[in-house]
Formats: C-alpha cells, structure tokens, sequence
C-alpha cells in the first residue's frame, strides 16, 4: 500500500484543512476492504448499465465506463493496482483510478448513488458468493460423513452418555449424527441467503435519489432477488452479516464439539481411530508423539467466529439511523469468520474420509461399562416385570458384576437366575452387543438396518 497520491478528497469543496495524516490513517478502510473488487466493479458496471438504460448518461459513456472498470479489475487481478489509504476505501480507490483512466466520463459514474448504498451492496454480493461456496464444501463434508457411516455402518462402538458408557451404538449412526447437525448449518446457510439477497442499490445516502433510476434492473443485472424496500434500513442495518455469523458459530460450535471426540478417540486411552499423519504435527521434544494439531486448532478457531458474531451485535446496538461510520467495523469479522469457516469445512472435508478406525478397540470399550444392562431390564420388562423393578434387578446384577470384575454376559444362567427367576437361556442374545444395538429398530434409531436407511435418506437429501 503506497502513498502516491496527493489527496485530492471527494468532499474537498466544504473543506479548508487538509486530513489529519493519522486520521487519514485511523478512518481508512482500504487495508481490508480492498478485498471487495470484484464486487464493488460489478456493482458499478450495473450501475452505470442502468444509468444508460434510463438515459441519465448515454451508452458510450456506459460503456467507457464498463471497460475502464474492467481494466482496473484486470490491474488490480495483475497485482498491479496502486491502493491508496489517501483515498481511505475500496470505493474511492477505483472511482479515483477510473477517472484518472477514462476521465470526465468516470465522473458521472456516482449520479444517483453514495458510498453508503455501494458498500452494502458491495457486502452482500460478497456474502452471497462466499455462502455458495462455503455450502459446497459443507456437502463435501456431509457427504464424507454418509460415506464413512455406509462403511462402518455395522461398526460397534460404545455410546456415551456423561462420558460413561451408556449402550452399543453403531460408529455409522454416530457419523451420521454429525451429519444431520451440518445438514440444518446448510439449511441455516441457505435461509440466511435469501436475506442476504436483498439490493441496497438505489438507496442512494439514505433517501433515495432525485434521479429517476430502474431499480429492478440493477437489481436483474446483479442477480439480487428484488431491491431493499426501504432506504434507510437499506444502507444502515447489518443484520444480514450477524445472521451469518451467527450460522457460522453454530458450524463452528458443531466442528468444535466433533474435533473433541476426535481428539479423545485418537489418544492412547480410547484408541478408536487413527487420524492419518498428514493431518498431524509431532512433537519437537518427544519422539513418540502424533499430536491432533488440526482438530485442536478447528476447536481452538471456533471461539474466534462466535467472538466476531459478539463484536457485531455491539456493533450495531445503539446505532441511530441511517448509515454511520461505525459499520466500516463490521468487514474484519465477518471476513475473518468465512475465512476461518472456510478453511475448517475444508480440512474437515479432506480429513474425516481417512479417518482409520479401530474395530477391536472400540467393540471392547463397548464390552465394559456394562452397556447391555438396559437391554436386560427390558427383557425382563417382556417377561411381565414392571420397569421399575427390572432396574432393580439388573441394578444388582451390575453390583456382583463389578465386584467379581463380570460383565453381564460373562455371568452363567445360574448367576444371573439369582437375580430373577425370569431369566432363562434366551437372555444372552439380549446381552450381546449386536442383539442390543439390533434391538434398536426403529426410525431414528441405531439398528444396522436402520442405519442403511439413514444413509439412503441422507443421499437422497444430499443430491436433492
Ligand atoms: N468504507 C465505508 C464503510 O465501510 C464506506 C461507506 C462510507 N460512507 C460514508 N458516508 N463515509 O462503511
């Protein structure tokens, strides 16, 4: 970022004192904002487009106009660009180039509209995209998470509840739970960008302008589904850029959560997986370690995208109508949760395919903490105990479990008999851990067969 230019202000005309040279510093945008070219030379070329469509400026202008933009995006794509902090923001920085390329005509482009209507235009064209590829990496991961549960969809792994072991559950239906917390993200995604959708264009300052301008066109060339209806909402509310970041926190709080499983699977003491050794780090001291570098930082990150969602409530609490200057505060964190959304979608997408588990491990943590003791108060339940009771028994069938270091299918007939007279030899096929997880056989629950039918639902939704 240079300083070339003399700093010839728009609004030099009221003004007989040059900016204050940290001023000019601390109000300038460009160091950020610079990252809205494309869309703030998108919205000037429908701009300008419209303008001749109505015959405020004539069609040559519009177009001299349209081809100068496009060079300076081509320059500013070449790496070429001069960024003016001068000229404090990314729309001034390319009006100014413009008018230093085409001339007079570059200054008829801002009839009929104002920074305030631009920027939040410029925003939403951003978010739009950003959102259309943040769902498409967020299917790549959907869709990891199918392919991995279709896999181990016969796959028994213990099921916790309070970190205790609770019941058998299929690994492929616990894939498939993170599955269906990512499938409302990209509902929550999709809903945000219909909001998102919305033209602040032709809102002009905060009025509107005297200029009889074609809103529906800009609107059409743009792609936006129907201009903002009201001016001053139009350039001051940011409430599209907290819903967002808002669905953003909750991918992240979800990412978050399916990093700390990862995280205890892949130690020594639950040793459930293996993540492969180009998502880890090691140690610079201790030779033996494989260190889960990518789901601890992914757990790390997400604190920053719920922080930025904060920051932008602040923000914009207590604002006033309309525009204010406090709004250039909110491109930092909205920039940086899609980035930090981005990337962590991303090396999820890549990661969870590879994931190797380790079969014998977790069907042997599956094996202790008594994790078919449910499935044996309901068998006695079938035999005509109330429920109640049948906890009470298989209570104590625990209690001389433990103490004789047995699970419950490891006791004889005999010894469980002790318990209740109800019991008879059909009760170890209750007490393995495939009956029990087979027992689960209903819509929603962890049944292979039922597993196989989540998977197709889910591939249905995911190719809808
Ligand atoms: N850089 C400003 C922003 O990000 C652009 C709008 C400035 N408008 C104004 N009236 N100063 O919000």
């Amino acid at each position: 970022m240079t300083d070339s230019k003399p700093a010839a202000k728009p609004w030099g005309g009221r003004f007989t004192e040059s900016t204050d040279a940290f001023v000019e510093e601390f109000t300038a945008s460009i160091r950020f904002d610079h990252r809205l070219y494309r869309q703030d030379i998108a919205g000037s070329i429908a701009h300008a487009r419209m303008l001749a469509h109505v015959g405020i400026i004539s069609a040559d202008e519009a177009g001299t106009i349209s081809a100068g933009l496009e060079d300076i995006q081509a320059e500013i794509e070449r790496g070429e660009f001069d960024w003016s902090v001068a000229l404090e923001d990314i729309h001034m920085n390319i009006e100014a180039r413009l008018i230093e390329r085409v001339g007079e005509t570059g200054k008829k482009l801002h009839t009929g509209r104002s920074r305030n209507d631009q920027v939040a235009t410029d925003l939403r064209l951003y978010l739009r995209d950003e959102i259309d590829a943040l769902c498409t990496v967020l299917h790549r991961l959907q869709t990891a998470l199918v392919d991995v549960a279709e896999r181990e969809a016969d796959t028994i792994m213990p099921g916790f509840t309070h970190l205790q072991v609770a019941m058998p559950i299929s690994f492929g239906h616990h894939m498939l739970a993170w599955e269906a917390m990512l499938a409302r993200d990209h509902e929550r995604l999709l809903d945000c960008r219909k909001r998102v959708n919305v033209m602040p264009l032709g809102a002009a300052a905060l009025a509107g302008t005297s200029f009889p301008i074609d809103r529906a066109y800009s609107a059409q060339l743009l792609g936006f589904d129907a201009p903002a209806g009201n001016s001053l909402d139009a350039v001051s509310d940011r409430d599209f850029v907290i819903e967002f970041c808002a669905a953003a926190s909750l991918i992240m709080m979800h990412l978050s959560r399916f990093s700390e499983e990862l995280i205890l699977w892949s130690s020594a003491q639950f040793n459930f997986i293996e993540l492969p050794d180009r998502f880890c780090t090691g140690s610079s001291i201790m030779p033996q370690k494989k260190n889960p570098d990518v789901p601890e930082l992914v757990r790390g990150k997400s604190g920053r995208v719920t922080g930025h969602l904060i920051s932008l409530l602040m923000l914009m609490k207590g604002q006033p109508l309309a525009y204010n200057k406090d709004n250039q505060e909110d491109k930092e964190p909205l920039f940086d949760s899609v980035d930090t959304l981005a990337g962590s979608l991303r090396v999820f997408a890549d990661m969870v395919p590879a994931i190797e588990v380790n079969h014998t491990a977790m069907a042997a943590a599956a094996q202790q903490g008594f994790s078919t003791a449910t499935d044996l108060a309901d068998y006695l339940v079938r035999k005509g105990i109330a429920f109640r009771d049948a906890h009470e028994i298989v209570g104590r069938a625990v209690r001389f479990g433990i103490d004789e270091g047995k699970d419950l299918s490891e006791m004889t007939l005999e010894q469980l008999q002790t318990f209740s007279g109800s019991i008879e030899a059909d009760v170890f096929e209750v007490l393995s851990l495939t009956g029990s997880m087979a027992a689960r056989n209903h819509a929603g629950g962890t049944a292979p067969a039922q597993v196989t039918a989540a998977i197709a639902a889910a591939r249905q939704r995911l190719t809808r």
